[in-house]
């Protein structure tokens, strides 16, 4: 019995192939590396000293994802596979509906069709829109999404609630991701965007590897302890082992949609992550104060007793690590 892990090259897919294959899981990675590298492939298996099977196909391609249930024996599917850029998805709202919805349909038929019914889904908290409370529950309103890549994670969780019931002999989990960041400590895989990347973490150590001249912080007028964003990172590690934790969920219990929120409770500013980052680092971040970006919200961070009672799951690593990893990563991989 495998996992499927579509886009398991990526970011957090590879991290989680990792947790997986320690633990003596069988998997299989399906990805059509449009947002990763063959390499990572290697780099897992390097660090766990195991082997799985690999297939190079779209998740659009109904035949190719048939063949791979035709030759595996797939218990469970943990779908990765999305674009994730917001501001692309403005660009290409097209490009983003049909990758990432029709892809998890693609996926979910063959499923069906080979009555493999557990399936786990990479969510995020951009599904609150502007947060109905913070800390944020599981059932706090979802909607607002001010980007196509949100309205897809919406979209999805409502097809995956519908096929719930209409047939609730499948055993579907929804993980609403908060801020991941970090690497593994082996500085081998790690988040490794094109171009300028848009995401906080990405930038700083750009920033500190001089890649990058000066961070822009946007806003410090936020409603906020120093006016500047506060968000919810976690390391790309605890995210990865909370996958396990769903896994065993649906295996032991089955039968139900779940949604779990995997953060870990804990707000920082963007000034609080530039100053933990130098702490960490000792490499400077140079900033200026930027105007807002739009669409951005003043504070989001997770409520995760849900996940801590009902998985046994809490995220273990500290600020420092996330710190440590994200620079171990570019220092060892960016020349
Ligand atoms: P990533 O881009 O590193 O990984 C996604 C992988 O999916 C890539 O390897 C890509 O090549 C592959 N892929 C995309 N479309 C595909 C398709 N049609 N067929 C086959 N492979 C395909 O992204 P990530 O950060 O690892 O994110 C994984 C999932 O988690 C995504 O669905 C993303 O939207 C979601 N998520 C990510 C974050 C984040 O900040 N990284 C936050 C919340 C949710
Ligand atoms: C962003 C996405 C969200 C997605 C999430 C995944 C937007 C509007 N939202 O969320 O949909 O699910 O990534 O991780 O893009 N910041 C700066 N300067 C920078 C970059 C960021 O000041 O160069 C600030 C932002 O204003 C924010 C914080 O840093 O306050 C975190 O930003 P980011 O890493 O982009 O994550 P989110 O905005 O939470």
């Amino acid at each position: 019995m495998a996992i499927l892990l579509p886009g398991g090259a990526g970011y957090i897919g590879s991290h989680t192939a990792v947790e997986l294959l320690n633990k003596g899981e069988e998997i299989v990675i399906v990805d059509n590396f449009s947002n990763s590298k063959p390499e990572v492939l290697d780099k897992i298996k390097q660090i766990t000293g195991k082997n799985f099977k690999f297939y190079e196909l779209d998740c659009l391609d109904k035949q190719a994802l048939e063949k791979v249930f035709k030759e595996n024996n797939i218990e469970a599917v943990i779908n990765f596979a999305g674009l994730k850029a917001v501001g692309e998805s403005v660009k290409k709202p097209l490009e983003y509906y049909m990758n990432n919805i029709a892809g998890a349909l693609t996926v979910l038929e063959v499923m069906k069709e080979y009555n493999c019914k557990k399936f786990i889904f990479s969510s995020s908290a951009t599904v609150y829109g502007e947060p109905e409370k913070i800390p944020l529950t599981e059932d706090c309103k979802t909607g607002g999404t001010t980007n196509p890549y949100g309205t897809t994670k919406l979209f999805i969780e409502k097809i995956l609630q519908d096929l719930y019931k209409s047939d609730n002999e499948w055993d579907i989990c929804i993980l609403r991701y908060f801020n991941p960041v970090g690497s593994h400590e082996s500085g081998l895989i790690g988040e490794e965007p094109q171009g300028i990347p848009n995401n906080l973490m990405p930038y700083i150590v750009r920033v500190a590897s001089g890649q990058l001249r000066e961070l822009s912080v946007f806003g410090n007028d936020y409603n906020t302890p120093d006016g500047t964003g506060v968000r919810d990172y976690i390391h790309v590690v605890d995210l990865a082992r909370g996958h396990l934790k769903a896994l065993k969920k649906i295996e032991k219990e089955g039968k139900g949609l779940y949604i779990y929120n995997l953060g870990t409770g804990n707000g920082y500013s963007v000034l609080d992550m530039v100053r933990a980052f130098e702490k960490a680092t000792g490499k400077k971040v140079p900033y200026k104060i930027a105007p807002r970006r739009e669409g951005d919200i003043a504070t989001c961070y997770a409520d995760c007793t849900k996940a801590n009672k009902e998985l046994g799951w809490r995220a273990e690593k500290t600020l420092e690590d996330m710190c440590k990893d994200s620079w171990n990563y570019i220092a060892r991989n960016v020349k």
